[in-house]
């Protein structure tokens, strides 16, 4: 049996799987179903002293939506969209307080942690929730600069607001992590452009650790009716926004190098292979439990048990940043690849049944000869569209020797563009406007 537990920011997790902030943790009933549930932790729903946005909870408004834009009625699978709108705890935090002591200890009782969550009206606020979490004994708290409500709440100064701006966000975290012991988790926001300053920004300041990522603001329209689903902006979340989470721990997981937690589009254990696999080794799991309950949780750990099994992974270690450290980190690197062509293999071949590959081929390297497809190589830019379109796994990527580059049948590259200099060395990121002016 492979070993699921981890060490994250000097704690030890029995296993990776960490129940998001979100309305499953807010009650301490349901809590205790998730240790019982075998969950490696529990990020407390976010505590907080700003009253409108412990209210909106009470006011939430939630959409489940299929791939066509519709209600989903019934089961939820794989493609669901969540669309909704809800605060951050309603329960005051001094109503929490008691809970918060016993829970923890229910947890690690059970190898479990309970974990904090915060989201404060000003800096002292901020300083105080995080120093009643680290009182309460709860080993790690998580600043939520990623919400995407309070941007719409009028009067309301956190969550993404915070999240969007890298000196601010370093100016809290510096202020939390100066006041607490315990490290300092910074949960991100997805909603710009400029997370890699962000990230780095709270990491100068004292951060432990960030959760990439919170959910993005969306717009839904019931096109029946033509009025904006939930009456208007909201958050929206599903299995479809985890490649773009992973785009943000790619980069800080290859650029900054720090612990990571991944959130944002987990349903399986799947995608929780790929967000260990991209460089979060600590994974969180939020609207799935909310819509199929925590009976669901043990099937998503032991599908990863199983995984890592089957596929010769002894623990989480081996498998964590593997996809990122061998991803190309600019497009420069892309040149220096070898080049490859694609080859058809007529026994598995369904041609003239099937002409898929001459279809999806916009290079005109592939053609209909006499009862079979014809290769052009000549034409073959090496781009893999026919190999992962093919039904019948029948066409395959050869790379191009030496030999066959000095060929006119193989597609000619100037070598000004192949071996150019300027790609030997990684380059800035940005723009300047002067590079625009020319
Ligand atoms: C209804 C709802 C409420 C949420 N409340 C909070 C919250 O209070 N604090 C927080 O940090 N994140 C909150 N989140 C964000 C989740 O913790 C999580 O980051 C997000 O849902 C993405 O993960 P998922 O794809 O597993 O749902 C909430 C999400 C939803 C859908
Ligand atoms: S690899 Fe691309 S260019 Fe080459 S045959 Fe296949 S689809 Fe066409
Ligand atoms: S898609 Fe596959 S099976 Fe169909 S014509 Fe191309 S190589 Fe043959």
């Amino acid at each position: 049996m492979a070993d699921l537990s981890l060490d994250f920011c000097g704690i030890k997790f029995k296993n990776p799987v960490v129940i998001a902030s979100i309305e499953t943790t807010n009650s301490p009933e349901v809590i205790r179903e998730c240790v019982d549930a075998g969950a490696g932790g529990m990020i407390i729903k976010t505590l907080t002293d700003i009253e409108d946005m412990a209210r909106l909870t009470q006011n939430s408004k939630y959409a489940i939506l299929n791939e066509k834009n519709e209600p989903i009625k019934g089961k939820v699978n794989k493609n669901f969209v969540f669309y909704s709108r809800s605060g951050y705890s309603s329960t005051p935090l001094r109503e929490w307080i008691p809970h918060l002591k016993d829970l923890n200890k229910y947890a690690q009782d059970q190898g479990s942690h309970l974990i904090g969550s915060a989201g404060g009206k000003t800096m002292q606020s901020w300083i105080d929730i995080c120093r009643t979490i680290e009182d309460c004994g709860l080993p790690m708290v998580e600043l939520n600069f990623g919400c995407p409500h309070p941007a719409m709440m009028p009067g309301v100064h956190g969550g993404s607001m915070i999240g969007q701006e890298p000196e601010i966000a370093r100016e809290v975290t510096a202020r939390v992590c100066e006041a607490v012991k315990i490290p300092v988790v910074i949960k991100l926001t997805p909603d710009q452009s400029r997370v890699l300053d962000v990230a780095r920004a709270v990491k100068e300041a004292g951060a432990s650790a960030v959760t990439a990522t919170n959910r993005y603001t969306g717009f839904s329209v019931d096109i029946e009716t033509g009025l904006p689903r939930l009456g208007g902006p909201a958050g929206i979340g599903g299995v479809w926004a985890k490649a773009l989470s992973l785009r943000w721990v790619n980069r800080i997981y290859t650029e900054l190098g720090m612990p990571i937690t991944g959130s944002n589009g987990i349903y399986d254990h799947r995608d929780i292979v790929e967000f260990i696999m991209t460089g979060a080794p600590l994974v969180q799991v939020g609207s799935v439990l909310m819509l199929k309950g925590i009976k669901y949780l043990p099937s998503m750990i032991n599908g990863l048990d199983t995984f890592m099994d089957t596929h010769g992974y002894p623990d989480i270690a081996s498998m964590t940043g593997i996809a990122s450290r061998q991803a190309v980190k600019d497009y420069g690197e892309q040149f220096r690849k070898p080049r490859m062509h694609s080859e058809i293999a007529s026994e598995a071949c369904k041609n003239p049944s099937c002409t898929i590959c001459i279809q999806t081929c916009f290079y005109d390297a592939l053609a209909q000869g006499d009862g079979s497809v014809e290769s052009i190589h000549a034409n073959c830019i090496g781009c893999e569209m026919c190999t992962q379109t093919c039904p019948f796994d029948a066409t395959t990527m050869h790379t191009t020797t030496e030999e066959q580059r000095a060929l006119k049948e193989f597609f000619q590259i100037k070598p000004d563009v192949f071996e150019n200099k300027k790609f030997e060395k990684g380059f800035e990121r940005g723009i300047k406007l002067s590079k625009v002016k020319g």
